[in-house]
């Protein structure tokens, strides 16, 4: 499925109600404009004296204005009441944390507690209200997936509640929608929306370890990551490497993307990630590690890539 970015293609029923609402802006803005363009022009031509009348300003410039602006107001009110109004069910639970710059996801139990954890990416299944945690671990970020929802800033100090629901599958592609620093653009992620029984089978692997491969190749990169720098931030679990710095590895191969959406994620990029990750993305936390040999990148990148 080809990630989607759109704010007038809304696949959820919060996107839905905030698309009729800019749809309703943008049709009221049009009408307003051309009738004060036709009645300047007639003005201009054939009657002079309104231009000089009192009642043209209260009338046009007063009465006019707060009327129209009131009716917005209580619409525009009533639209965001109804975003966050309580649903009936028991919404699904996962907490999204902006980090310069990408995004660390954890899910959620009944009771709070982490389940699972991945980066850049949320699953979540079909017709379900999901209700995300939005906080930051730096700086200001802004939570923003316009197929499915409205913008959330996340704030130093504060947790933000987001509710969103997809009503169709599909990958819809989000990204921070505040400036946060030198690779606030490269800031980008996926909401992976799936019919519920897939989805449950996919939170069920997620909340796997990693298992030991057998292929020699993958044990040579799975030897690499132990002995080197990565388990000082990674996690991989089910391994000793319990980092927490940078993402949690534990599954990075099942992920679309890498580096927050700015490559698509197979063994090359991943090998080049390792070693350039300061080319690929200056300024982001993971130095590069130059001193991988060719061969060792390749066992490093197929065993992270083995890491469904
Ligand atoms: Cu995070 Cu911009």
């Amino acid at each position: 499925m080809e990630p989607m970015q759109a704010a007038l293609a809304p696949g959820g029923e919060v996107a839905a109600r905030i698309a009729v609402l800019g749809w309703w802006m943008f049709g009221g803005a049009a009408v307003i404009f051309v009738l004060v363009m036709a009645l300047t022009a007639l003005a201009i031509r054939r009657r002079p004296a309104w231009l000089a009348d009192r009642r043209t300003i209260v009338i046009g410039g007063i009465a006019f204005p707060v009327a129209a602006l009131s009716a917005l107001l209580v619409y525009g009110l009533r639209t965001a009441a109804a975003l966050d109004g309580e649903s009936a069910e028991v919404p699904l639970r996962i907490e999204v944390i902006g980090e310069q710059y990408w995004w660390r996801v954890h899910y959620l139990d009944e009771l709070g507690v982490r389940i699972a954890a991945l980066a850049n990416e949320i699953h979540i299944p079909t017709g379900r209200t999901v209700e995300l945690a939005l906080r930051t671990e730096d700086v200001i970020h802004s939570f923003w997936v316009p197929n499915l929802a409205g913008k959330l800033d996340m704030i130093p100090g504060r947790t933000n509640h987001l509710r969103l629901s997809a009503v169709r599958p599909g990958v819809y592609r989000g990204q921070c929608a505040e400036y946060c620093g030198a690779q606030h653009a490269l800031m980008a992620f996926y909401v992976v929306a799936v019919e519920p029984e897939r989805f449950g089978a996919w939170l069920a692997a997620q909340r796997r370890p990693a298992t030991v491969p057998a292929d020699p190749l993958l044990l040579r990169g799975r030897d690499l990551v132990l002995a080197g720098e990565c388990v000082d931030c990674h996690t991989i679990r089910g391994t000793p490497a319990a980092g927490t710095r940078g993402p949690d590895l534990t599954h990075v191969g099942s992920r679309l993307s890498i580096g927050a959406g700015s490559f698509p994620n197979n063994a090359g990029t991943l090998a080049g990630w390792i070693a350039s990750s300061q080319h690929l993305k200056p300024g982001n936390p993971m130095p590069s590690f130059d001193e991988y040999t060719g061969r060792d990148l390749r066992a490093l990148a197929a065993y992270l890539e083995s890491l469904k």
